[in-house]
């Protein structure tokens, strides 16, 4: 297959620049070999580290939204009409707040991933949603790892550049303010403008229409597993430039776009209204920057065993629409989309374009858990989920799913069709979980051995119970079952 370079212009700290370069290409190559801006370090290139983190400004009306991104997943074709600023594009005559404390506070031994602490926290001051406070800070480096330092030294810096700005900065435009503040070059004031004038790319717009090349969403799975390769063969990128609209609630289900990311999944306000723990559950998948980038679709159709919102979904009881290059599109229920280890009830030029479930009544309950090797930053060992219609005591419908234990996600048809009708009582709850387990037999891996997850599963399920029914469940009884 032929790889067509494309013109991608866009501007580049305060330089606007028009690169000829295949669209697959990764910015990291980019930047540190045509550009030489070597302050971007290439350290795991799988969106681990974060010694590749830029921050990626896109127009949204008439400001410019910012957000950080690990620049080894990132596709150059993603970056016209965006602004693409590096460390050096941070840099000015004097240190900013962020450099100055990390210097103060001795947040750098051998400096190789401080190019990367200093970016994510630079974006963390730049994104509103971001609280200026150690939880901020916390959120805006949760992508970065430190061979050196044990972090506390980087959390204080952290900490000390929020607090000498904190007052420049609440209730104020964060841009505007961080350049007043000389927190941020004064170039920063005139990108907006300039991304304006800056023409949609006809080709790399083409998305659907084209057949035959690799889709990529938010690309956090394709490029760890393909990057290289990906740089030479042509692509589809179906983030390219078009707005991507909020979820929605319409003749009673709640409607997303497939490429919605994690972040805007979990901040959408429809979403919120629904699952309204989904920011607590956001912070245990990946890391800010991953979240960024990663996309609803692409965690479906990556079809992962262990993917977390794919077990989200199913208990959520989504359906998809399907959309081949015609536009002809099928609806499909997500419980049918698994036919066996990352295989898709899906053809190969079909795209996963719309994803819904239905709205929740006001007896609706919903909960995931999650167990990971490590809290943070890490893909689950077993995940689970589960969503009840309860109404006077009594279950009337039940959804209930597991990841980690079989080859592809399960969906708990047996477990969720026992409870219809049964009292919300420890009974039933313990009955639940016998059917529930006799439904899989996991397959031991690297994550934990056949036993484990089995053993995981139930608890999980659990702890569903507990957190959604803390009244009903009874500890001595549960011991004594157990
Ligand atoms: C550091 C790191 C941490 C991670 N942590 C987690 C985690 O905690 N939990 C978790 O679940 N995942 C995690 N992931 C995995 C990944 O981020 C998710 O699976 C993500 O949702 C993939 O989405 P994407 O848009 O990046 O997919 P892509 O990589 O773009 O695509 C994945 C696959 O789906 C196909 N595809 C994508 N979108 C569509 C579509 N709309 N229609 C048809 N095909 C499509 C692509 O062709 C490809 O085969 C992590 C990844 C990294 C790098
Ligand atoms: S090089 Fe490690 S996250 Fe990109
Ligand atoms: S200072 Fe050496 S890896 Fe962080």
């Amino acid at each position: 297959m032929v790889t067509v370079n494309k013109v991608v212009e866009f501007i580049l700290n305060s330089e606007t620049v028009q690169a000829h370069v295949p669209a697959g290409m990764l910015a990291l190559d980019y930047l540190r070999q045509h550009k030489i801006l070597t302050g971007t370090k290439s350290g795991c290139k799988e969106g681990d580290c974060g010694a590749c983190s830029v921050i990626i400004g896109e127009l949204k009306k008439n400001s410019i939204e910012y957000r950080p991104m690990t620049s080894c997943l990132l596709p150059m074709g993603e970056l016209h009409g965006r602004h693409l600023v590096t460390i050096e594009g941070l840099n000015m005559e004097h240190l900013s707040a962020v450099q100055n404390a990390m210097v103060d506070c001795g947040g750098t031994q051998c400096g190789y991933c401080t190019p990367g602490f200093v970016v994510c926290m630079t974006a963390g001051l730049m994104a509103p949603q971001i609280p200026l406070n150690e939880e901020g800070v916390l959120y805006a480096i949760s992508g970065n790892l430190c061979r050196c330092t044990g972090y506390q030294s980087i959390k204080n810096a952290g900490i000390q550049a929020i607090q000498s700005l904190r007052d420049r900065l609440i209730n104020k435009e964060r841009i505007k303010a961080l350049v007043e503040a000389k927190a941020l070059p004064t170039y920063f004031l005139g990108i907006a403008e300039r991304l304006k004038a800056i023409k949609p790319n006809e080709i790399l717009q083409m998305g659907l229409q084209q057949r035959g090349c690799t889709i990529v969403a938010g690309g956090t799975d394709l490029y760890v597993q393909r990057g290289e390769q990906l740089a030479e063969s042509s692509i589809t990128l179906l983030n390219n430039g078009s707005e991507i609209p909020s979820a929605r609630a319409c003749e009673g289900r709640v409607i997303i776009d497939a490429r919605m990311t994690f972040e805007a999944f979990a901040t959408d306000p429809v979403i919120k209204t629904h699952v309204q723990e989904i920011y607590d559950y956001n912070l245990l998948m990946a890391s800010w920057p991953i979240r960024t980038r990663s996309t609803i679709g692409g965690n479906l159709c990556n079809a992962s065993p262990i993917a977390d919102m794919t077990c989200l979904l199913l208990a959520l009881e989504c359906s998809l629409i399907l959309t081949s290059p015609d536009g002809h599109r099928r609806e499909l229920p997500l419980n049918e989309f698994y036919l066996g280890y990352k295989q898709l009830n899906k053809k190969s030029d079909e795209v996963v374009t719309e994803i819904s479930f239905p709205v929740f009544s006001e007896n609706t309950y919903f909960n995931w858990e999650k167990v990971s090797k490590r809290a943070w930053l890490d893909i689950a060992t077993v995940n689970a989920s589960c969503k009840f219609e309860v109404k006077e005591n009594h279950f009337t419908h039940s959804s209930m799913a597991l990841g980690g234990v079989s080859a592809t996600p399960l969906h708990l048809k047996e477990a969720s069709a026992f409870l219809d009708g049964k009292p919300v009582s420890m009974d039933t709850f313990l009955d639940c979980l016998a059917v529930a387990l006799s439904e899989f037999e996991p397959i031991g891996d690297v994550r934990g051995s056949a036993h484990y997850k089995r053993l995981l599963a139930r608890q999980l399920l659990l702890a569903n119970f507990v957190k959604l029914f803390p009244e009903t469940i009874n500890q001595e009884a549960l011991y004594a079952a157990l």
